[in-house]
């Protein structure tokens, strides 16, 4: 807290706010005084000026179109650790050491296996379910399994409950693909690494053994890498408002992954995916410009745009060359990329979209990726999910070890009907 203040002054009186500076980025107005000196709210719809917390955990600055996790830029992040380092980075606040990231990776690679009766709950869903339909519900019914790592008051409690979720993720993502394909789920495999486990638990088969592809593996690290965390976006602050309750971690990370599923959120890279194959041709691509200009026309170009971003996401960047790597390992020649490339090109040098700073974001190359992979596209939002689970948790554990964490609890501005008497239905 610095001695710096906001003067407010209205025709009811003036009044002096402090003003909290961060390591980095924009101060604060702390207004948390406000409405019980002045009787009134602040009005923020969609929270576009309006910082909900202090956190430690991750920087954006949308402007200059860079992200940092506890202060390292995510493309080298991307380029040199591993999930597990960014895991234990997230949740701990340090790269590990050398024993820490050890002792880390063996704590999560026990925890990667469901309790047996789980997949009995997942014969309870229609076979083509959607793969988030059954995340939801499977990391929600998680509660009901793990009963000794419900207790948020105790912080060995929350510890446990953060290296389950992190490590039973992968193995609820690819059990929900096994169910759809109707193939037997697959047991974990902790010889291998996390990401190669999950692809193992996923395209492998009892039947044979499965190697792993090291590029496969390297874009696959990448790709939840570039998903961990991303500060306090719509999921996370989900997570956080329903763990300002009390509510479990269970339930919070279920609420996460529901809010995760919405096409301006995680959906966006099944959707963005879609309209690059609905486009099908570069030839057609002025149509969809336009369509996405037109104001009375409620197309998007998916995978484009961002609250936050006003220039390139620094992910998109590492995901586009990842794509271009993936397809020539597999000797894949995708005109869907062809397109991709193409649409970004034209839009990169279209005033509507220069004006408005519209950027491809993380959605707009990833789903390219996950098709050559072998991934349908209903999994893209799942595999969304599975890396941003590290980054809720460990929002969720700093809320909850934050001396000033309340109930979220926000007000509105009321514009219904006044006080007005009840009229008997035959009366109406
Ligand atoms: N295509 C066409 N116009 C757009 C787009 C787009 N993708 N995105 C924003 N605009 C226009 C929008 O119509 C508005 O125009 P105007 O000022 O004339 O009304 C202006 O740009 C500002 O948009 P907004 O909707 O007020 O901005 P927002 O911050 O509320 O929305 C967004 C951000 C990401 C929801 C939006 O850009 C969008 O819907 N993008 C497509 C969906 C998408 O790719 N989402 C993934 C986001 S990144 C990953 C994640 O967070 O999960």
């Amino acid at each position: 807290m610095t001695d710096k203040t906001m003067a407010m002054t209205s025709s009811e009186g003036n009044w002096d706010y402090p003003l909290i500076p961060g390591s980095v980025g924009p101060e604060v107005v702390d207004i948390r005084k406000f409405y019980g000196q002045t009787g009134m709210f602040t009005y923020d719809p969609g929270f576009t000026s309006t910082a909900s917390c202090q956190s430690a955990i991750t920087y954006i600055d949308g402007e200059k179109g860079i992200l940092l996790h506890r202060g390292y830029p995510i493309d080298q992040l991307a380029e040199n650790s591993t999930f597990m380092e960014v895991s234990y980075l997230l949740v701990h606040g340090e790269l590990p050491k050398a024993k820490e990231l050890d002792q880390f990776t063996y704590t999560i690679s026990r925890h990667t296996m469901l309790h047996e009766q789980l997949s009995t709950f997942y014969r309870g869903f229609r076979r083509d379910a959607h793969p988030m339909a059954i995340m939801c519900g499977v990391v929600g019914a998680l509660s009901a399994f793990y009963h000794d790592s419900t207790d948020i008051t105790d912080p060995e409690q929350r510890m446990i409950a953060t290296h389950r979720l992190i490590a039973k993720m992968p193995t609820i993502a690819a059990m929900a693909y096994k169910y759809s394909v109707g193939q037997p789920f697959m047991y974990p495999d902790n010889s291998v690494s996390y990401t190669g486990n999950f692809l193992r638990m996923t395209f492998g088969v009892p039947a044979e053994a499965y190697e792993v592809n090291p590029v496969i593996e390297r874009a696959m690290r990448r790709i939840f890498i570039l998903h961990a965390d991303h500060e306090q976006n719509a999921s996370t602050s989900t997570v956080r408002l329903a763990g300002s309750s009390g509510a479990n971690p269970f339930a919070c990370i279920a609420a996460g992954i529901a809010c995760l599923w919405g096409p301006a959120h995680g959906g966006a890279n099944e959707a963005a995916l879609n309209m690059l194959r609905e486009i099908a041709r570069p030839e057609n691509i002025p149509e969809y410009i336009a369509r996405a200009k037109d104001k009375d026309d409620p197309f998007r170009l998916m995978g484009f745009g961002h609250r936050v971003y006003k220039n390139y996401d620094p992910r998109a960047k590492v995901m586009q060359q990842t794509a271009e790597e993936v397809l020539k390992e597999l000797g894949i020649s995708d005109p869907v990329l062809d397109t991709a490339r193409e649409l970004e090109q034209i839009a990169l040098k279209d005033d509507y979209f220069i004006e408005k700073k519209l950027y491809p974001n993380v959605d707009f190359y990833s789903g390219v990726i996950l098709n050559a992979i072998g991934f349908p596209t209903e999994m893209f939002t799942a595999l969304f999910a599975l890396a941003r689970t590290v980054g809720w948790v460990a929002q969720w554990n700093e809320m909850i070890s934050d001396p000033e964490q309340k109930i979220g609890r926000p007000r509105q501005l009321y514009v219904g009907a006044t006080q007005r008497d009840y009229v008997e239905v035959g009366e109406r």
